[in-house]
């Protein structure tokens, strides 16, 4: 099979969208480098690129599985053909913190065989990202012809894998889980958005309904993980949604990029003639 430059779509074309997505997919990299180059990364150059990397990853990872509501929401079908790229993107950021790690630990194997085995939430990562793996080396056209219908059932795997990652990202967050808050809030709108019957998926009012439960759902996790996993008060973590005196909480957000959307969709509708509803 001939392979195709990521940035050209099947026809063989230059592909603006697919560039702009392979832009986005490379950006933090260069930042990185960059950073590395200007002695900027810290004391500890390589357990930072470590965290970078894999923040990296678990972003890219959730902004792939939102490729199919954004473009079902906004009606911009589009974006489906980025699915494969942003999603074999999130896999190589991860491969890239596991390098790191593998860097960390100089390099012994048996070592890092021993950390992912003595430690939960490396236990965790590693299985998440055996399954990204999996996935990713399937995403082939020929993998999809070869396995049929039991190739979607096989990447339906991702809606776990996802949640694995985040625990992953969670555990490790210590004092500060804002941003895996942040992804969790989005994760819950984008797997509720896969239980809505069909036609509801493209509805204003379910839209807003399932980003106000989003956000509650957010603040709810980020409430039990002080709660239980920290000596911090959760209590008031929690009322500080209500406070935004020093700007909106990662819940909050949750619910302003989910309001945010459904304003989009009206708008584009208007543009396209469609009438606001
Ligand atoms: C073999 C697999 C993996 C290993 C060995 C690993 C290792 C690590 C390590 C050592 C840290 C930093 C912990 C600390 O300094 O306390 C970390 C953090 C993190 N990892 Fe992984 N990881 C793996 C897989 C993954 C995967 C598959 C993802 C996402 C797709 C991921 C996402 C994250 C995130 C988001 C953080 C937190 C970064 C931060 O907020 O600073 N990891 N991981």
């Amino acid at each position: 099979m001939a392979l195709t430059a990521p940035w050209r779509d099947r026809a063989g074309r230059v592909c603006g969208l697919r560039l702009a997505a392979l832009a986005l997919l490379s950006a933090p990299g260069l930042l990185l480098l960059q950073g590395w180059a200007a002695g900027t990364l810290g004391p500890d150059p390589v357990e930072r690129a470590t965290h970078e990397t894999g923040r990296w990853a678990i972003r890219f990872l959730v902004l792939t599985l939102a490729v199919t509501p954004l473009g079902r929401v906004l009606g911009w079908p589009r974006l489906f053909a980025l699915r494969r790229m942003l999603g074999l993107g999130a896999l190589a950021w991860a491969g890239l913190h596991l390098g790191l790690f593998v860097a960390e630990q100089n390099g012994v194997l048996w070592r890092v065989a021993a950390e992912i085995a003595q430690r939960a939430y490396l236990a965790i990562g590693f299985a998440a990202l055996c399954g990204l793996a999996v996935l990713g080396w399937t995403s082939t056209d020929g993998w999809m012809r070869r396995l049929g219908r039991r190739w979607k059932r096989l990447h339906r795997l991702v809606f776990l894998l996802a949640p694995l990652a985040l625990l992953h990202a969670f555990i490790q967050s210590k004092s500060d889980a804002s941003q895996a808050v942040l992804l969790a809030g989005f994760l819950l709108w984008l797997l509720g958005w896969r239980v809505l019957p069909a036609p509801w998926q493209g509805r204003p009012g379910a839209l807003l309904a399932l980003g106000l439960g989003a956000m509650l759902g957010a603040a709810l996790i980020e409430f039990l993980w002080y709660a239980l996993a920290t000596n911090l008060p959760a209590g008031r973590i929690a009322l500080a949604n209500l406070d935004l005196a020093f700007g909106p909480r990662p819940a909050v957000w949750v619910g302003i990029v989910a309001a945010a959307l459904v304003a989009l969709a009206g708008l584009r509708r208007i543009a396209a003639g469609r009438g606001p509803a």
